[in-house]
């Protein structure tokens, strides 16, 4: 199992943007601010169109390959989707699961996340998993909960030696792309508490699992985010983007 230590993550998101074109400009220009970063791991995660020319361009580099979904099986009669193993052979070393808009405009649950994860780690893929509450549950109090039903479910049938491959990202509904980032008080509560559940679920391997906050992270609120003692890198949706906006972010840590 691929062990990656409590190293700052920081990990764009495109989404569904960038053309072949401009996924190859951005890498090349992000190579050098990686390769001075150090203390920093810079992954991007392209579309999948983009993923093989991504990869070749970042062969060699600082910079790691990601992708941002993933099916649970190998191979088989599933139109349109695309597994861990083609993942891999492209050059991915992380891959996304469990993003909110997957959960929310795809009706993924926690099952098939749990299956995701599960896929990934067979073939050595990076896990990066989101978890995160809606602005109601929020309001409701329950924060608590849903980040430990997430993580309860999500995480079901792993055992710690296979847990110290994974990243999880704390990533609240109501702060992604929504120019809303959440406090840091509010960071450090959330995180810490996932931290604990991690604890209770996977004993001492908790102090060494990697916990990301994403949800409108820029330049100017990345320094107060990453300086929170629990948060271990960020996950990046629009401010990714750019390259100027990302190597800021990238810059925060080094
Ligand atoms: P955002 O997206 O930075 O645009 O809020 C974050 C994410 O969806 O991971």
């Amino acid at each position: 199992m691929l062990i990656l230590g409590r190293k700052t993550l920081i990990a764009a998101n495109w989404k569904m943007n960038k053309t072949v074109k401009e996924a190859i400009e951005f890498a090349m220009s992000i190579k050098p601010i990686a390769k001075a970063s150090k203390d920093v791991e810079v992954v991007i995660c392209p579309s999948y169109t983009a993923l093989p020319a991504v990869g070749r361009t970042v062969a060699k580099s600082r910079v790691h390959l990601g992708a941002q979904n993933m099916h649970f099986k190998p191979t088989g009669a599933f139109t349109g989707e695309i597994s861990g193993q083609m993942l891999k052979d492209v050059g991915c070393k992380y891959v996304i699961l469990g993003h909110s808009e997957r959960r929310n405009l795809f009706h993924e649950d926690n099952d098939i996340v749990n299956q995701k994860v599960k896929a990934a780690l067979e073939i050595s893929l990076n896990p990066i998993l989101c978890i995160g509450e809606m602005f109601e549950e929020r309001d409701a109090g329950n924060t608590k909960q849903v980040l430990e039903h997430q993580l309860q479910n999500s995480l079901k049938g792993i055992n710690a030696e296979e847990m110290k491959g994974i990243a999880v990202a704390y990533e609240p509904i109501w702060a992604i792309g929504t120019g809303r980032n959440a406090t840091a008080e509010q960071i450090d509560d959330a995180v810490s508490y996932i931290r604990h559940i991690l604890e209770k679920m996977f004993g001492k391997v908790a102090d060494e699992i990697r916990i990301v906050y994403g949800g409108s992270v820029t330049p100017e609120n990345a320094p107060d985010i990453l300086a929170v003692k629990q948060v271990d890198g960020c996950l990046v949706g629009a401010a990714s983007l750019d390259v100027e906006k990302f190597s800021a972010i990238i810059k925060c840590k080094s």
